[in-house]
C-alpha cells in the first residue's frame, strides 16, 4: 500500500474535518486542518486590533506575519491535534463566531495565504496526509492522488454548526450561524486569490442525505482504489 495525499475541500460546515479525521485515523495518516491556521492568524490579528467588523489593517498584519508561529500538538484527551499560536493552545478560541465572522476577510489576503500554503506544502511533502480546506486540491496539493469536494445544503450545514457550538456551550443563535455560513461561502468563493472552487479532477460528494458511516465508506473505497 503506497501512501497518498488526500485533499478535501468544500463549503463551510460540510463535515470535512470530521471525515478527514476519521480517514487519517484509520489509515495512519497525518490530519491537517488548514482552516485552523487561517483562524489562528485571524485571532492574532483581532488581538492586535488589526481587524474588526469594519476595518482591516493589512499593512500592519503583513509587517507582523513573520512573528506568527503556528504549530499543531497532539491533545492526549481528544486524540486530535490542537492549534497552537505562538506557543499558546488556541483550539477553543479559534472556533468562536467572532473569529468565524472575520476569518474570510483575513484569508483573502495574499500575504497570509502565501505563508500558510508554504507551511502546508511542507507538512505534506512526504505524503500520507489528509488535509481539509478550501484550496487544497486547487493550490496546495495540485497533484493529490485523491481530491474530494464536499457539499451539503446551507440549511443542513448551519444546523450542524449550530449543534456543534451549542454542544461546546457557546451562546449562539441559529440565524447568526446560518448568516455566517452563507456569507463565508460567498466571500471564499469570490475572492481573487485561490477562490473556493471544485478542482476539475475532484470528486464531488453531497452529504446532505448521507450518514457519517456511508460517507466514510464511499471515501475509503476511493482511497483504496488509489493506494
Ligand atoms: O475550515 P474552516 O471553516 O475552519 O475555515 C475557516 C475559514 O478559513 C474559511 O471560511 C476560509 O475563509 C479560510 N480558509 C481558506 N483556505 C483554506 C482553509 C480555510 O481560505 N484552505
Amino acid at each position: 500500500n503506497k501512501k497518498i495525499t488526500i485533499a478535501i475541500d468544500g463549503f463551510s460546515s460540510t463535515g470535512k474535518s470530521t471525515v478527514a479525521k476519521e480517514l487519517a485515523k484509520s489509515l495512519g495518516y497525518i490530519y491537517v486542518d488548514s482552516g485552523a491556521m487561517y483562524r489562528a492568524v485571524t485571532l492574532f490579528a483581532m488581538k492586535q486590533n488589526f481587524v474588526g467588523a469594519d476595518f482591516f489593517d493589512l499593512a500592519s498584519l503583513s509587517e507582523k506575519l513573520s512573528s506568527i508561529d503556528l504549530s499543531f500538538e497532539l491533545n492526549k484527551d481528544t486524540g486530535n491535534a490542537d492549534m497552537y499560536l505562538n506557543g499558546m493552545n488556541v483550539e477553543n478560541e479559534i472556533r468562536t463566531l467572532e473569529v468565524s465572522n472575520l476569518v474570510s476577510k483575513v484569508a483573502a489576503a495574499s500575504v497570509v495565504r502565501k505563508k500558510l500554503v508554504s507551511i502546508q506544502k511542507d507538512i505534506g511533502k512526504n505524503k500520507g496526509v489528509v488535509m481539509d480546506g478550501r484550496d487544497i486540491g486547487t493550490v496546495v496539493f495540485t497533484d493529490a492522488e485523491l481530491k474530494i469536494f464536499m457539499n451539503a445544503s446551507a440549511d443542513t450545514r448551519a444546523k450542524r454548526r449550530y449543534k456543534e457550538l451549542l454542544d461546546k456551550g457557546q451562546d449562539v443563535s441559529y440565524d447568526a450561524i446560518y448568516e455566517n455560513v452563507v456569507e463565508r461561502d460567498r466571500l471564499d468563493s469570490t475572492r481573487k486569490d485561490s477562490p473556493l472552487v471544485r478542482a476539475e479532477d475532484a470528486i464531488e460528494i453531497d452529504n446532505s442525505n448521507l450518514t457519517r458511516e456511508e460517507q466514510f465508506e464511499i471515501i475509503l473505497k476511493l482511497v483504496k482504489e488509489r493506494s
